[in-house]
């Protein structure tokens, strides 16, 4: 039933939980993100030197064309899951936050958010036109080539500096993202984190 006082907020809103899709979303990103990061650490950590032959040991499994791989590869799958989750995510209001938090904790939290949108979209569009750039191959899962974009030598410089320093952005604001859950499942105790799993009770 729409709660009568609110009475223009689309059905969404009203839930207090985010919906299966935003939840699904949420939880695919997070796997896909903490796997993606270590993986772009061991690629850049012991990449090969240009011109030198791709046998260095790395203190990992594999050589450096596969730590490429494998980190592009986890990429290159966020991509398109990050470009629909936005989509839903103007399609489908979050649920309406609890009146606990005031306006300007609520409008921190949805800025929180954006901002996270933003570097997730901007880390694999960087990735991919620094790697166009690059002598080496785009390689998918180790097998297949995906096709590079046309990049100036400045381009390809550029996409560098946003991927190694948006990262920063990227471990901010998750760390932000899991600060505030513990400070609303600890503190407030306003079940925040409730909103993203599955229903644990037939009362909510
Ligand atoms: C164990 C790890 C994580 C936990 C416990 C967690 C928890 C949560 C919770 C409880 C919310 C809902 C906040 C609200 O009700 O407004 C949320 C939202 C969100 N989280 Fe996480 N999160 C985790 C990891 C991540 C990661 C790794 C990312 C992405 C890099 C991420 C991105 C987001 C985004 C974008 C939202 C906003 C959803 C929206 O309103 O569209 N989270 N997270
Ligand atoms: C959400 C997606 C992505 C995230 C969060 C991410 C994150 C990272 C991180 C943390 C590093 C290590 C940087 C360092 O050593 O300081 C890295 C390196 C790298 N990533 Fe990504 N990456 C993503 C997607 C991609 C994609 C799709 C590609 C290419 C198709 C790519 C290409 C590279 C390259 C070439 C490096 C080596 C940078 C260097 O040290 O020269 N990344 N990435």
């Amino acid at each position: 039933m729409r709660d009568a006082t609110v009475p223009d907020q689309p059905p969404s809103v009203l839930r207090r939980r985010y919906g299966l899709g935003a939840r699904w979303f949420h939880w695919v990103t997070a796997l896909l993100v903490f796997t993606v990061i270590p993986l772009g650490w061991i690629f850049g950590a012991f990449k090969t030197k240009p011109g030198a032959p791709d046998t260095f040991v790395a203190p990992f499994p594999g050589t450096p064309a596969d730590h490429a791989s494998a980190h592009m590869t986890v990429g290159l799958v966020l991509f398109p899951i990050i470009a629909l989750r936005v989509l839903y995510r103007f399609r489908h209001s979050p649920p309406r936050l609890p009146g606990t938090m005031g306006a300007f904790e609520k409008g921190l939290a949805h800025l929180m958010h954006w901002l996270l949108y933003a570097v997730l979209i901007a880390m694999p569009v960087s990735g991919y036109i620094m790697s166009s750039g690059d002598k080496a191959p785009i390689r998918f899962l180790g097998l297949i080539d995906f096709p590079k974009v046309p990049t100036t030598p400045g381009q390809g410089m550029t996409a560098a500096i946003v991927h190694v320093y948006a990262q920063f952005a990227v471990y901010t604001l998750v760390i932000l993202n899991l600060a505030g859950t513990a400070w609303h499942l600890f503190v407030r105790r306003d079940n925040i984190l409730g909103r993203m799993l599955p229903r644990q009770s037939n009362h909510d």
